[in-house]
């Protein structure tokens, strides 16, 4: 089997003969029946899980063309801004192909693993005094000056190779399913799944269009707002963002497919990414549970059909960000060595 979706997408992307095979072996990630989601929100529910990603989220789809192309064009620096996990997936594809990666991270709101990637990846991580959007506009300054290939989703090569997960969804499915539901931040994912799912109708792989379901942080929700927010907040630090540069695709997807953008709580993310690990085995990232947190939200609403299948994307993996899942947990006691004190403890005594 081909590894990569350079190789597996190929006749989809933007992908030359001189286009060099750079691949971590991304994308093939697995589509998961959620039987006890299924039972809450009285649909069929499926989770993509995208921190199956070599680096650890859905960039990696994006960030092989995006590299791939600037390597292409000769390129020896890629540049970009994030909330982290762009930037793990820049440093790490950077690395495998010998350019060089700037990363501009608003200092103090990334999750520690996303910062140790691009740390041990050897990317010159900035931290900047601001928040995400001022870091963006900050590195498109950059780019406007300087021999350096932007990586970030305005770079059309990113919701190229992004589009790629809409793709495996209606393979694995036969079909695509009646709904997306997504984690919307800087909005190109959501943008990249429209792309994929209309292209892969228009090439007549599938017979219908999902409607597509986003889901912004309440403290962080620019798009169901109507307008940019000034100082963005959530507990969600990869979606926290206030000003998304792909807004016109997202409010496209939305409307083209007769979906919706729509607000849920921290609360309501915490929650879902509880609830997750608890009964369904998957431990994902803060952002990543918005999308099941916004399924719920709805269901709890009346607002799901019954029995619609539902594709939830799980954007990144829990493990980037382990000491926020287990915030206000006590950690077990250590206990000697001791068969009757083990017992003991476990109540088995
Ligand atoms: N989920 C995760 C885990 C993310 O890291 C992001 C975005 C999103 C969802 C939202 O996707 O921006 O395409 O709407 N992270 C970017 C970053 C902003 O810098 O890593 P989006």
């Amino acid at each position: 089997m081909k590894t990569g979706i350079l190789a597996r997408y190929r006749e989809h992307l933007p992908v030359t003969d001189s286009t060099p095979p750079l691949s971590l072996g991304e994308g093939g990630t697995p589509l998961v029946r959620a039987e006890r989601l299924s039972a809450v929100i009285g649909a069929e529910v499926w989770l993509k899980l995208e921190g199956c990603n070599p680096t650890g989220s859905f960039k990696d789809r994006g960030m092989v063309v995006a590299v791939a192309k600037a390597m292409e064009a000769g390129s020896r620096a890629v540049i970009c801004a994030s909330t982290g996990n762009t930037a793990a997936s820049a440093a790490a594809y950077a690395a495998k192909a010998g350019l060089m990666a700037i990363v501009v991270v608003p200092a103090g709101n990334i999750a520690p693993g996303k910062l140790a990637q691009a740390i041990i990846h050897g990317a010159r991580v900035l931290a900047l005094q601001g928040n995400f959007d001022q870091a963006l506009a900050v590195v498109q300054e950059l780019v406007a000056r300087h021999a350096v290939a932007p990586v970030n989703s305005v770079n059309p090569d990113r919701i190229q190779g992004q589009k790629t997960a809409a793709f495996e969804v209606c393979d694995l499915l036969g079909e695509a399913p009646d709904i997306l539901a997504i984690p919307v931040g800087n909005a190109g994912n959501i943008t990249a799944y429209w792309r994929g799912f209309q292209q892969y109708h228009a090439a007549g792989q599938i017979r219908r269009l999902p409607q597509m379901w986003g889901f912004q942080a309440a403290g962080a929700a620019p798009i169901v707002q109507g307008k940019p927010v000034a100082e963005p907040q959530t507990v969600a630090t990869a979606i926290c963002i206030g000003n998304p540069a792909s807004w016109h695709g997202a409010v496209a997807a939305r409307d083209e497919s007769g979906g919706i953008i729509e607000a849920v709580s921290d609360e309501e993310i915490l929650s879902a990414q509880s609830f997750l690990a608890r009964a369904e085995g998957v431990f994902c990232e803060l952002a990543s549970a918005a999308s099941v947190a916004g399924i719920r939200k709805l269901a709890r609403e009346g607002r799901v059909p019954p029995g619609v299948r539902i594709v939830c994307i799980l954007t990144g993996s829990g493990l980037k960000d382990p000491a926020s899942a287990v915030a206000g947990v006590t950690p077990p006691q250590a206990v000697p060595a001791e068969l009757e004190r083990v017992e003991r403890e476990l109540g088995w005594s």
